[in-house]
């Protein structure tokens, strides 16, 4: 197993950029910055990614209250924009443990926030943050659940929101979501990855506020995933995970999972040895942070064309690698792709225990089956699958992977023949229907 690298990097003393003890560190150089005075994103000195900072990290002991706001000694302020988010359920699901072949293997259901995805997590911190820089307009680029949040917390706030969406390939619900919640929708004639392109130039620009996962503070509010994970996990259980499974678009999860880990080692509260490994898992036509980790490389390759039905994960240029990678790999987890095909079927075995996703989600659970079949996965483990989006998003891919409705007759009798398995004519009493009828 590989060597644990738990520090969190950068000074370990409060600079005097700090804000109430809060402050952001380049996580390739290690300048510091002010959290709140000036909009910025990526590192002035070498445009390396940032990182909140805060002059103490929580223990278990630290946290109160439900929900998101529950972890705010581990977030930048008290209280935030709030529908309110967290609290998911991580539910028991012991045929399909039983059928993959763990010690335990539990479902963390971040479709159960209050628009549908772990977005929302991200979005009550992120808004807050927001609010307090001082802004007029947020923007993000989206497979569809930030724009979704985005419109959400926007209202809520009482901010213009804009998204930008890859035209097309964007999930029915996700769309509904951002249009009703008075979103202004831009589809874009391109793929994520130019949306977010896009967007970060209108950022740089000073049209509008970046609310995507390269915003170091939505990956603060997506941090208490982990918390609420293993405190529950450790509830039930009496210890902690030893894994967890997510599917991986951007990167933003694996990158804040791995935060959220670190700070609690930090304070003392997890050992070092009782970190969960960060198992990512990608759609095979869109797989960049799989191909780095099977082939050791410092950073992801784009992929310029990419294409699964899992369209929340059709990502080809994780903005968040530089912070994912080392989490995969420090905690000793690993990466793998699935095919469409394996991710309608791992939808298909969550449905059946009474747990709709939509397909992204589900290929932390086709990702889990296949590392169990190769023998990566061994049958002692207590594993978490991440589930990040509702069924509801996606209804037409939900419709695809299910059972057909089946047309009856406005006639209980009929229904009851169709029941049984006699052949029905749709046209009640008609010509056809009495043929038939006789026939019988
Ligand atoms: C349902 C769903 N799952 C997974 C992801 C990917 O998450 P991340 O960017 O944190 O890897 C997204 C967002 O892009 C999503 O909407
Ligand atoms: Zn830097």
């Amino acid at each position: 197993m590989a060597t644990l690298d738990l520090e969190l990097g950068g000074p370990q003393t409060v600079p005097e950029a700090a804000d109430d003890g809060v402050w952001l560190t380049c996580i390739e150089c290690g300048e510091t910055f002010a959290p709140f005075d000036d909009v910025r994103y990526t590192c002035d000195d070498c445009d390396g990614l940032l990182e909140a900072r805060y002059a103490d990290t929580p223990t278990f002991d630290d946290f109160e209250g439900r929900g998101v706001w529950r972890y705010s000694e581990a977030l930048p302020f008290e209280e935030g924009v709030t529908l309110p988010e967290g609290d998911t359920p991580l539910h028991y699901v012991p045929d399909l443990e039983d059928d993959i072949g763990v010690r335990n293997l539990r479902i963390k259901h971040e479709g159960m926030n209050p628009t549908g995805s772990f977005k929302d997590r991200g979005m009550t911190v992120g808004v807050r943050v927001a609010q307090e820089v001082g802004v007029d307009r947020l923007a993000c680029a989206s497979t569809g659940n930030t724009s979704a949040a985005l419109s959400a917390y926007g209202a809520r706030a009482n901010l213009e929101t804009l998204v930008l969406l890859p035209a097309g390939k964007v999930a029915a619900g996700k769309v509904a979501q951002a249009s009703l919640h008075g979103a202004r929708i831009l589809e874009v004639d391109g793929n994520f990855d130019s949306c977010l392109d896009i967007v970060q130039d209108l950022a740089s620009r000073g049209e509008a506020y970046l609310l995507n996962s390269l915003n170091p503070f939505r990956l603060e509010g997506q941090k208490t995933i982990g918390f609420e994970i293993l405190e529950r996990f450790y509830e039930d259980e009496g210890r902690f995970p030893d894994r967890i499974v997510l599917p991986v678009g951007n990167a933003g999860n694996t990158a804040a999972l791995y935060k959220a880990f670190r700070e609690l080692v930090r304070s003392g509260a997890l050992a070092p040895g009782d970190v969960p490994k960060l198992t990512g898992v990608q759609a095979e036509g869109a797989a960049p942070m799989v191909e780095a980790i099977e082939n050791d490389l410092a950073d992801t390759k784009r992929w310029d064309d990419v294409e699964t039905r899992a369209t929340a994960i059709r990502i080809g240029n994780p903005v968040n690698a530089p912070k994912a990678l080392p989490g995969i790999r420090n905690t000793g987890g690993t990466a793998v792709a699935v095919s469409d095909e394996r991710i309608t079927e791992a939808q298909r075995d969550l449905a059946e225990q009474g747990v709709g996703v939509e397909p992204a989600s589900a290929a932390s659970v086709a990702g889990l089956r296949k590392l169990r079949l190769s023998g990566e996965v061994d049958p002692g483990e207590d594993v978490v699958c991440l589930t990040t989006g509702h069924l509801l998003k996606d209804p037409e891919a939900a419709a695809e992977a299910g059972a057909d409705p089946e047309p009856v007759p406005n006639d209980t009798d009929k229904v009851l023949d169709h029941l049984a398995g006699k052949r029905v004519s749709l046209d009640g009493d008609g010509l056809l229907g009495k043929v038939l009828g006789a026939l019988r």
